[in-house]
């Protein structure tokens, strides 16, 4: 049996990373996923923070795995006209331009519906219908008006944006289910549908247990915050430092080594469940016999002081020790992993969560594989597409364009001539991971 998604063919119009994140999800699952990009410039994230000289930036190759990418000028007639018959050879289009931007072209809503009744049309924007839907969005600026940034960092200190990527990457997974229920829904229905994602509810959607606590607030000060009992509560969710999200008390503690190694710390989860194990570990068994310690209730106005002596503890093991200990006695922990860690890591790379991929120009890179495992349709990372590399072989073998009639679409600007043929690449190219 083929990959999970094979016979779906996706028109992607998307560029930077919401949009391309989407897509290439879609392709791991075994799509058709068609990338257009304008003739000589391609999808900007090619040349940022480019390492190399000349050669497809990590920013690129690593959102745009398993894709065709075909060069194509949809402002112009006969870019329009090819767009029109890619609509209608297409099951999903995919775009996250900026508000407008594919009305602009000339392809509304409801226009595509007319070309190809059965196309679902998926969009990210930063902003749903609002005050703000004509603005122009970028992660950090979604993890601020999501309500990420304002319930992140220190009480004292300001705002913080986090290094996961939960407005980019987290809208073009809503976007991918979006999209995948949509097709579920093609399947009885016969028609397409809009699916349109704002990374602004992406984000309040992963910041719902802080919408939570908005409202538990008006009953009283947040007893699991580290405020509470000795600071103030506001009339907004503030910031909680490194507690737990969730009822179980939580904080980041020191371990051997932490005064040379910014990453010497473990996450600690003080359950109730597991505290007898817990304090006789690091020593303080004593705590069992203490009404002042011995209940959840009486230890929360003293989070402080009990992670203050669990560091102690962990102070003396390295992190890795931390877990191997603290884990048969049902305590939840878990180590701060560099990314240098990561990458090294054996089982992730058995997985296939972390991958080692070829490219005929930039040569071996590391990249993160389908976090989604199916059992029947294993995701295989193939090495992103150079700008325009397809553009002939999607002009014949999907639209069935005759030589000809290719070289007038080149020749009059509508798709690129980039002239980098299968041949050459696979001169060039080893394997593809
Ligand atoms: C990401 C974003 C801020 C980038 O903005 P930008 O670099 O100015 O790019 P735009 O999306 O405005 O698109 C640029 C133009 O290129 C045009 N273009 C794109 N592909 C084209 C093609 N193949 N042929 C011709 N024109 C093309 C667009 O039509 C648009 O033209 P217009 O401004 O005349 O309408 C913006 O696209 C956006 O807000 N997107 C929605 C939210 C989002 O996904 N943000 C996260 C990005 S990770």
């Amino acid at each position: 049996m083929g990959k999970a998604l094979e016979g779906v063919r996706i028109l992607d119009m998307t560029h930077v990373q919401s949009g391309p994140t989407c897509t290439q999800l879609l392709a791991w699952f075994g799509a058709d996923v068609i990338k257009v990009e304008r003739p000589g410039v391609g999808d900007a994230t090619r040349g940022q923070l480019r390492d190399i000289p000349d050669v497809d930036s990590l920013y690129f190759t690593m959102l745009n795995h398993n894709k065709r990418s075909i060069t194509l000028n949809t402002k112009s007639e006969k870019g329009k006209e090819i767009f029109t018959r890619l609509i209608e050879e297409c099951d999903v289009m995919v775009e996250n331009f900026a508000p407008g931007a594919l009305d602009r072209m000339g392809f509304s809503w409801d226009r595509i519906q007319k070309i190809n009744p059965r196309l679902i049309y998926a969009s990210v924007k930063g902003f749903g219908p609002g005050p703000y839907q004509e603005c122009k969005v970028y992660e950090n600026v979604a993890q601020c008006t999501g309500g990420s940034a304002s319930t992140t960092g220190f009480d004292d200190g300001p705002p913080l944006v986090t290094g996961a990527q939960i407005g980019d990457s987290g809208t073009g997974l809503n976007l991918a289910l979006g999209i995948v229920t949509a097709l579920f829904h093609r399947e009885k229905s016969g028609r397409g549908q809009r699916v349109e994602c704002a990374m602004q509810d992406g984000v309040l959607n992963l910041c719902r247990v802080k919408l939570r606590d908005q409202q538990r607030l008006a009953h009283g000060p947040l007893h699991e915050y580290p405020q509470y009992p000795n600071g103030t509560f506001g009339d907004a969710t503030p910031r909680a430092g490194n507690a737990s999200g969730g009822g179980q008390p939580g904080w980041v503690v020191k371990c051997k080594g932490w005064e040379t190694d910014p990453n010497a710390y473990t996450y600690v989860i003080a359950q109730a469940a597991a505290f007898p194990g817990l304090a006789k570990v690091i020593g303080r068994a004593d705590w069992l016999e203490d009404p002042e310690w011995n209940t959840p209730e009486a230890r929360l106005p003293k989070l402080e002081a009990l992670f203050h002596e669990i560091e102690k503890w962990t102070m003396t093991k390295d992190k890795f020790e931390v877990m191997e200990i603290l884990n048969p006695l049902n305590v939840p922990c878990g180590p701060i992993l560099s990314m240098k860690e990561l990458a090294e890591e054996p089982s992730l790379r058995k997985t296939g969560t972390v991958v080692e991929v070829d490219h005929p120009t930039r040569g071996k890179y590391l990249t993160v594989g389908n976090p989604i495992k199916l059992s029947a349709s294993p995701a295989e990372v193939k090495r992103s597409p150079l700008l325009g590399e397809h553009t002939e072989e999607i002009l014949k073998k999907v639209l069935g364009f005759s030589d000809d009639e290719i070289k007038a679409a080149q020749s009059c600007g509508a798709v690129g001539d980039e002239h980098v043929t299968a041949d050459a690449l696979r001169l060039k190219s080893t394997s593809f991971g």
